[in-house]
């Protein structure tokens, strides 16, 4: 996504789009505009959305009870609403949210207040080394290596050459045994029109979505080593498909479900 098409509330961004599809009310009428013509070509994505946010709730249990994980660090984050990372996590959990978008990171504040030990800094996943490298984040984790991260509703938007640096880049940083889980967006897409008319709509706000297969994202993700295989979203541990209509599943699964993983050092 381009810079301008960040800060200025003249022009639709996909961070906003995101939240009212979530339901939020953290965007502008430029962002329900845009956000109603993508909805008006594929009527489930506001469920494609829930179903993504669900997911990221499971991770948060999933790398802090199940994996032992203190420290959670989280690429292109989006708005902390209570559906996100640290309403899951147990109390004492740090969480290092963080977006690049200023007016999500602004709105960030807002939403968090003083909740300890949860800090959400302006950062761009494409440059990894300048989250790690802040002196904040540097005293908050206070040498601590060991970590889970989180990539999670944001990959389609990297190119290929970002993807792999920023894998490769917290792979070096990360001490041995930690986690990064991992959100292949978007992976095995059928040609559908109405997913190329969608993607135009991203396209001409800045946010060009790349299409990939697995085993693209796979090559694109080591040295990490994929605990386990992908498992689709539909698919997602514990999730019960009971929750969508029928019309929702065929939609959403071949279209919008992606696939995700946890991803070892
Ligand atoms: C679809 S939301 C995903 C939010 C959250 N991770 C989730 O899965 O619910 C995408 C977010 O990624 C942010 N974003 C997009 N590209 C980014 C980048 N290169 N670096 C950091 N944030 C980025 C957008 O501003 C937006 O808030």
């Amino acid at each position: 996504m381009s810079k301008e098409s960040i800060i200025d509330d003249s022009k639709p961004n996909a961070g906003r789009m995101y939240d009212y599809y979530l339901g939020g009310n953290h965007n502008f009428e430029v962002d329900r505009m845009a956000a109603e013509q993508v909805i008006s070509l594929m009527p489930f994505a506001p469920k494609g959305a829930r179903l993504q946010r669900w997911a990221l709730q499971d991770i948060a249990a999933e790398l802090t009870e199940r994996r032992g994980f203190d420290v959670i660090i989280d690429f292109a984050s989006g708005l902390p609403t209570n559906d996100h990372i640290h309403q899951i996590a147990p109390e004492g959990t740090t969480i290092i949210y963080s977006d690049y978008d200023p007016v999500v990171v602004e709105y960030a504040h807002d939403i968090l207040g003083e909740t300890p030990n949860v800090y959400y800094f302006e950062a761009n996943a494409a440059n990894p080394e300048a989250l790690l490298g802040r002196p904040e984040v540097q005293k908050i984790l206070d040498g601590k290596r060991k970590v889970g991260f989180v990539l999670w509703g944001v990959s389609a938007f990297l190119t290929d050459e970002v993807l792999a640096h920023t894998a490769k880049f917290i792979y070096d940083w990360a001490a041995p045994g930690s986690c990064l889980a991992f959100n292949a967006q978007g992976a095995d897409l059928p040609q559908n029109p109405m997913l190329d008319r969608t993607f135009a709509i991203y396209e001409k706000m800045g946010a060009k979505f790349h299409r990939r297969s697995l085993d693209e994202f796979r090559h694109l993700l080591k040295p990490w080593k994929v605990d386990q295989d992908f498992v689709s979203l539909l698919e997602w541990h514990g999730f019960d498909e009971s929750e969508l209509a029928k019309e929702d599943l065929e939609m959403i699964g071949p279209l919008a479900g992606g696939f995700g993983a946890y991803l070892v050092k």
